[in-house]
């Protein structure tokens, strides 16, 4: 097999970020023959059928137009790696439960067991891609780890960092904005760093594609999320000021987003960032900087996590104050579980931590979400008889005192609201999360409507 392909590439790790990333490489690549692995045996066998692990726009064609040819999805790890020419390591890195920097700092126990399954099983030199995103300088425990057998073969680590993001991911992958690829800047980590340029340089134009050291590979990742948290954070923090002046936030990140310097993207308020990424990584580089005695950034970088966590809470008791001052008994329907739209992840999702505050105030939930309601269902497994799950909204609102809007599907935008009215509790409330529904269309059919960061419209007097 090996022989009919230029190079063997393998993936460890077919979540999120690899399942996508190696489909894309995969099809872009007929040269080449594409292997993902994972422990997790049934995570691979959804790979192989017809019903994907992860629900993306887009990847169920770039999967089967070259699954069977130069893509494959395997149990056999170590095979896998004895085969590999280029290895992407894209197991999770999550943030440790436990010990020193619990709550803070990456858990690395699946990098570094990966480090040295790749040394065990190795017979060849090998390339060694960070694709995970990283506490920065990871790669040189890596290298130590794998170089740690004075007779063993050569290891060149790298890092490229994946940039996109899910519900755009196939486009992303497809269209990045650039690639980057830092390696050590010896003549074996340069020529290692070729390599994995030529694989993008088949469909990605020469002059995204970027190349760098390794350390700066590693912290850009962690600064392009801080970078976009950030200003997540920041137009929240303004919609709590909206709210007390009767501004409108939107209008205000039009005008503010126009000015060329800044731009508009991810200036939607919201009930808070939520996946994977954002919380981790910032957590990670506040870990950082506090090891390296820089107080004062890590407290800059934190307040962007806290805002966001104040964002969550302050939702809650909009909802709180609104309804009375009490939530006991009272049925509320959640449009919308997953952490953004066109994703069925929820981890991270901010309505788990709404969902479970409600809870907390004796709401009754029903839970209503196109894709994410597997999910959902174990997010709050631990929470007892007082949530249902209803996929189909109508239903869902059934004797519902208020809707809550968590995630901006476009199925919220365009429902029948007259029809929603009418099986509802009166007075009946929407909260909308989103700012996605059509306020004043709403309004007029008799509901009262709280936005985020802007005036509400009520008929409460
Ligand atoms: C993960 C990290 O969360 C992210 O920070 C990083 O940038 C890329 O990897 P994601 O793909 O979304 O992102 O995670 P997940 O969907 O959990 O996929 C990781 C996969 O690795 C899982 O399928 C898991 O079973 C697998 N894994 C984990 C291994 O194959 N071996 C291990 O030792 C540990
Ligand atoms: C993010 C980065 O965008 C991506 O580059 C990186 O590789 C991984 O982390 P992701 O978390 O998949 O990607 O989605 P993203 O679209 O960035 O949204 C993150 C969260 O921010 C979501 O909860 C989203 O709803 C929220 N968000 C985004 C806002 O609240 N307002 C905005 O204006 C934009």
């Amino acid at each position: 097999m090996k022989k009919d392909f230029k190079k063997n590439i393998l993936c460890i790790g077919a979540g999120y970020v690899g399942g996508p990333t190696m489909a894309v490489i995969a099809h872009k690549c007929p040269q080449y023959k594409v292997t993902l692995v994972d422990v997790n045996h049934e995570r691979i066998r959804e790979w192989n059928s017809d019903r994907l692990p992860i629900y993306e726009p887009g990847l169920d064609d770039v999967v089967m137009a070259a699954r069977g040819k130069n893509l494959f999805f395997s149990t056999d790890i170590e095979n896998s790696i004895r085969e590999a020419d280029i290895i992407f390591v894209s197991v999770n890195t999550p943030t440790k439960t436990f010990g020193v920097g619990a709550g803070m700092a990456a858990d690395l126990q699946y990098w570094e067991k990966t480090a040295r399954q790749i040394l065990e099983c190795s017979e060849s030199p090998k390339i060694i891609v960070e694709k995970s995103t990283l506490p920065v300088r990871t790669a040189l425990a890596m290298e130590r780890i794998l170089n740690s057998d004075h007779d063993s073969l050569r290891f060149d680590v790298l890092s490229n960092p994946e940039f996109l993001a899910e519900g755009t991911a196939v486009n992303d992958l497809l269209h990045p904005d650039r690639v980057l690829v830092g390696s050590r800047l010896t003549d074996s980590g340069i020529a290692a760093r070729q390599q994995i340029v030529d694989i993008y340089a088949n469909w990605v134009p020469r002059e995204k594609i970027l190349a760098s050291d390794v350390w700066s590979s590693e912290l850009s990742k962690l600064v392009a999320n801080v970078f976009l948290s950030q200003r997540i954070s920041t137009i929240n923090a303004i919609s709590a000021i909206c709210e007390k002046t009767e501004a409108d936030v939107t209008r205000v990140a039009r005008a503010v987003g126009m000015d060329h310097r800044i731009g508009a993207k991810y200036l939607n308020a919201s009930i808070g960032f939520g996946g994977s990424c954002f919380k981790k990584d910032i957590l990670n580089l506040v870990y950082i900087c506090k090891n390296y005695g820089l107080n004062e950034v890590a407290d800059y970088l934190h307040s962007v996590v806290k805002m966001n966590d104040y964002q969550k809470e302050r939702f809650v008791e909009n909802m709180l104050q609104a309804m009375f001052n009490t939530l006991a008994g009272k049925r509320i329907c959640i449009f919308g579980f997953a952490f953004k739209a066109d994703t069925g992840d929820t981890r991270e999702s901010p309505a788990i931590y709404i969902a479970k505050r409600l809870l907390e105030e004796q709401a009754d939930l029903v839970v209503s979400d196109p894709k994410a309601l597997r999910n959902a269902k174990e997010d709050l497994s631990d929470e007892g008889g007082h949530v249902e799950f209803i996929e189909d909204p109508y239903q869902a609102v059934s004797g519902c005192h208020a809707i809550a809007v968590l995630t901006e599907w476009d199925l919220y935008k365009s429902l029948d609201y007259q029809k929603i009215f009418q099986k509802m509790i009166k007075p009946a409330f929407i909260f909308d999360g989103r700012n996605i529904i059509d306020h004043q269309r709403c309004f007029d059919i008799g509901f009262n409507i709280y936005p985020i960061g802007k005036p509400p419209l009520t008929h409460l007097g």
